[in-house]
């Protein structure tokens, strides 16, 4: 989630109108972005909801956050009672963790999505974030929701107004891994990174609970090849067409 999502009463809060009392609205726009490891979809959708002052949900940070806190805690992220615990407490601040982005969370953040119950546990944050998008800066109530992962036009959020299903070429997304790794000043070697990339792409879609899957109804955006820039312009035109369409 962005820091712009998630100020003060953090991720489940709801939008108040001026007097303080429960604003009642219509039923926010969504858009759903699902897609694998480094195909470039956070960024993305941190600059769509940027573009169109939607909040924004990066799930994966769910179930990275649970994963540090099990791994913290010394237990097994393959021990379903040990990662409810850790999804349970998940905090604002913990999906803040530096930490939340290396290697080792990644793996034991893919090993612990398999299981059904932490599923269950995170599917309810998210579908609160979805109905009641938390305020922005500036106290403006969002019109919208962007959320990214791996599920959210499946499973998450199946009527929402735009899915996006963002994908690349396992060489490439492996590439883009190791640039961003190497810039954040950790090592990394291109082959353990796609070996390590291919693994948690095979996990996450063969599971048995909602695996990684484009939505039948998803606009499928292939960015290998393509610049950030391009993939930006080519989504936004298709959720301005869709505002259009609502009239919003
Ligand atoms: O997107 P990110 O790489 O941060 O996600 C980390 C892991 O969390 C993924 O490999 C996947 O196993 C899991 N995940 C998921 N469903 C989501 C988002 C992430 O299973 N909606």
């Amino acid at each position: 989630m962005t820091a712009r999502g998630n100020r003060d009463r953090g991720h489940l809060a709801r939008p108040r109108d001026a007097g303080g009392t429960l604003a009642v609205r219509v039923r926010p726009f969504v858009v759903a972005i699902d897609g694998p490891a480094a195909s470039g979809k956070g960024t993305l959708a941190r600059c769509l909801a940027e573009r169109f002052s939607f909040a924004h949900l990066d799930s994966g940070k769910l179930y990275r956050a649970t994963a540090l806190l099990v791994l913290a805690a010394g237990a097994d992220p393959a021990d379903p009672d040990a990662a409810v615990a850790g999804a349970r407490r998940i905090s604002p601040a913990a999906l803040g963790d530096p930490r939340l982005t290396s290697e080792a969370v990644a793996r034991a953040s893919s090993i612990l999505s398999a299981l059904p119950a932490v599923r269950a546990e995170l599917l309810t944050m998210q579908r609160d974030f979805a109905a009641h998008p938390p305020v922005l800066a500036g106290d403006v109530t969002p019109r919208g929701a962007v959320i990214d992962g791996r599920d959210i036009g499946t499973v998450v959020c199946p009527d929402a107004a735009v899915k996006l299903f963002v994908t690349a070429s396992p060489a490439m997304r492996a590439e883009r891994r190791v640039k961003e790794l190497r810039e954040r000043g950790a090592p990394a070697i291109y082959g353990d990174v796609l070996r390590d990339m291919k693994e948690r792409d095979a996990r996450d879609s063969l599971r048995r609970v909602a695996p990684l899957a484009a939505a039948p109804d998803a606009v499928t955006i292939d960015t290998t090849g393509l610049d950030a820039g391009q993939v930006f312009e080519q989504a936004s035109d298709i959720i301005a067409r869709a505002l259009a369409a609502h009239r919003l």
